[in-house]
């Protein structure tokens, strides 16, 4: 036995002894006065919700009154005497009056997974972004699912803290080995005589945003590779692939709009399976000279790698690259840009992902651009307006592009 690995073996025991709740290490993060104040800050006023439900100040509140007092929503927050509106209660009031939404247009549910195998270009940025961008709208009240396939697990800092749980928190890969790990609490929560639809209920979580769920990821997803490869090494099979679509995907596509999912910088099984569960590809690159190569290379080599798909690739309809951490000011990132356009022609969407500080200060407040206030001071009044209307033109392209590919034939 070697040095270090008779050290690691003496180790062992307590190396697994810390027997930690996900659900406990991601909450005490989550300071709930932040939510609160995050909360707040994306509620609307009396005026406001009126015009959102196209109807007059007065008519507005004689309906949320007689909502109120039918049981259909909570009393509004009063501050400073005025109503506040938060998105939950604009959800429930205006499902409450009818008022049409983007499930009503009867489209298909769009699976969308963000990829790119060179590591920093944007994806979980742009993951979070849009899936907020989208979801916030109350126009469009759209229902997002935002699943996390990397690792490293960014996305579970959206998660929303419940006063009860009835199960920790378990991750796509949790499903997808499902009872075919013997030990773990996939296996437990089936003994304890949950289903595998309730466990994966209970694993997907609300965020501030009523309409946009995260099912998180965790480090130790990582053995999904290592055992789609054990699995591979003694059948000859990579069939793990199929069980993000058939044990996730599949058995909640009818609840949501569009469903995105963030892979890490990685070639392996775990990408693979959003690949094969998808129905499009969204490739975020940065505008620089190296990213702009490495991208060219994921995109020669995609074809290779959706052939050994076990369907050959057939369910991906369409990909689409996007430009992220766009320096509008430098002329550097505008010529790598033509550059980009000229190689491919419109399978890039004509908006970016603009380069701004407010995407770096929402992230490490735990919250998006949208949820970031002036007042606040987290960033520049003009890093933060800079975001907000290029992210709102990217958001708008987005959405005729969804109608475009979830329509009818493609
Ligand atoms: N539009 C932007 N403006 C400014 N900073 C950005 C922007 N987009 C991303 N960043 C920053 O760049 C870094 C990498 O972004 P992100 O984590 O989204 O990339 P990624 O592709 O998901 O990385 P990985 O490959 O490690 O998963 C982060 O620090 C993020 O805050
Ligand atoms: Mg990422």
């Amino acid at each position: 036995m070697s040095y270090v690995t008779s050290k690691l073996t003496s180790l062992g025991e307590k190396l697994t002894e810390f027997n930690y709740s996900r659900y406990q290490s991601v909450y005490a993060q989550r300071m709930s006065g932040d939510i609160e104040r995050i909360i707040e800050n994306n509620s609307v006023n009396m005026n406001e919700a009126a015009k959102l439900c196209r109807m007059s100040r007065n008519t507005f509140k004689a309906k949320y009154e007689e909502a109120v007092a039918n049981g259909i929503v909570p009393e509004a927050l009063l501050k400073h005497n005025k109503y506040l509106f938060t998105l939950k209660h604009m959800h429930v009031l205006m499902d409450y009056f009818e008022i049409p939404k983007w499930s009503d247009k009867g489209l298909k549910t769009q699976v969308i997974n963000l990829q790119n195998q060179k590591g920093g270009t944007g994806k979980s940025t742009t993951a979070t972004t849009l899936a907020a961008s989208l979801a916030i709208g109350l126009h469009e009240r759209m229902r997002v699912l935002l699943i996390d396939l990397d690792p490293q697990g960014s996305l579970r800092n959206y998660l929303l803290p419940q006063e009860n749980y009835s199960t920790d928190i378990l991750t796509a890969v949790d499903m997808m080995l499902g009872d075919e790990e013997e030990e773990g609490l996939y296996r437990q929560y089936l003994s304890q005589g949950f289903t595998h639809e309730e466990i994966l209920a209970n694993s997907i979580h609300e965020t501030h945003i009523p309409s946009l769920h995260v099912l998180p990821s965790f480090s130790e997803d990582e053995r999904f590779s290592q055992s789609a490869w054990l699995h591979y090494a003694k059948t000859g099979n990579l069939n793990h692939v199929e069980r993000l679509k058939e044990t996730v995907i599949d058995k909640v596509k009818n609840d949501y709009d569009v469903i995105l999912i963030d892979t890490g910088p990685h070639i392996n099984p775990l990408v693979w399976s959003a690949q094969y569960a998808c129905d499009g590809i969204v490739v975020p690159f940065t505008p620089r000279e190296l990213d702009w190569h490495s991208t060219c290379s994921f995109l020669s080599n995609l074809p290779i790698n959706l052939e050994m798909l076990p369907n050959k690739g057939e369910n991906v309809k369409w990909f689409k690259c996007l430009a992220t951490n766009y320096n509008i000011e430098f002329g550097r990132d505008k010529h790598m840009m033509d550059e980009a356009r000229r190689v491919l022609g419109d399978n890039i969407f004509s908006s970016q992902l603009v380069s701004s500080y407010a995407f770096e200060a929402a992230a490490r407040n735990q919250c998006t651009i949208f949820d970031i206030r002036k007042v606040e001071n987290l960033c520049s009044d003009k890093q933060l307006d800079k975001a907000l209307t290029y992210t709102e033109t990217l958001k708008d392209e987005f959405l005729r592009f969804l109608e475009s590919v979830s329509g009818g034939e493609f």
